[in-house]
């Protein structure tokens, strides 16, 4: 994948942002508080993420939202809308179903008839936590102020160049949490990666006007910070408020952006 300057100053302006979330993650797993009630806890909190997540009432979650909205095209296919686009749209909620998937799965694997059973209706107790809805609060307004380049910086933040899934799969503990972890990531890991580029791949051959590069970049930033937060309050705060400070101030180990591997998923 050839890139401009802008691009390489967009991706090098958010790799300190995502070695920060990714060092929330390897810091929870590393923790000693890390017991099966925690793992429990994070792990429904990413199920209520996969299935819920969702930025206003048009979105209603990943699972609700899309089906409501190819049941409301049914009738408009190839007249008011290409079948490509319902067919992306029903390709995302296949993969965002299976990462629900891969997460339950996970969650029964490590719970004890003491814990919860997991389901839809169960993580409605669950509830998303506050730091999480800021995220989607900060999306939604960037949505709406922006139109498409505030949906862009949405799915160039998704994921958080998939800190969760890589610090996940590099889980080797030997114990039936560790794998089941790492197994519940790898396989979220491509698909997560592939939403991640959707944002980047193309941002070239857009022809942006002026000043929508430094636009996308401050978005992205304010995305990426409100992620800090959301992810080390998922984790139960395995990183303390002197380092969280660090991490907002870009401190964080900048990840290398895989150009490879984005030019053979393209
Ligand atoms: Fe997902
Ligand atoms: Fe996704």
């Amino acid at each position: 994948m050839t890139s401009s300057k802008n691009l390489q100053g967009l991706i090098a302006a958010l790799a300190p942002y995502w070695g920060g979330e990714a060092e929330i993650i390897g810091t929870y797993f590393r923790s000693e508080t890390r017991d099966r009630k925690s793992d429990l806890l994070w792990i429904s909190r990413q199920c209520w993420k996969e299935f819920y997540d969702g930025f206003d009432d048009d979105h209603p979650g990943l699972f609700v939202g899309p089906l409501k909205k190819m049941l409301g095209l049914a009738d408009k296919i190839d007249i008011d809308v290409d079948r490509h686009e319902v067919l992306d749209m029903a390709e995302g909620l296949y993969e965002e179903f299976s990462h629900y998937c891969a997460f339950a799965d996970a969650y029964d694997a490590i719970r004890t008839e003491a814990d919860p059973a997991i389901s839809p209706v169960m993580l409605r107790d669950v509830k998303s936590w506050p730091e999480n809805d800021h995220l989607a609060e900060v999306r939604r307004r960037h949505r709406q102020d922006h139109g498409t380049l505030g949906l862009r910086a949405g799915h160039l933040t998704e994921g958080g160049y998939c800190g969760l899934f890589s610090e996940g799969m590099k889980l080797s503990g030997g114990s039936d949490a560790d794998a089941a972890i790492a197994r519940a990531c790898s396989l979220v890991y491509e698909d997560e990666f592939g939403h991640m580029l959707k944002g980047i791949l193309g941002l070239d051959n857009e022809g942006l006007p002026s000043g929508a590069w430094e636009l996308l970049t401050e978005l992205g930033l304010e995305q990426m910070h409100a992620r800090l937060d959301m992810r080390n309050a998922q984790f139960g705060s395995p990183v303390p408020d002197a380092r969280m400070k660090a991490l907002h101030h870009g401190q964080g180990q900048s990840i290398a952006f895989d150009f490879a591997k984005a030019d053979s998923a393209a």
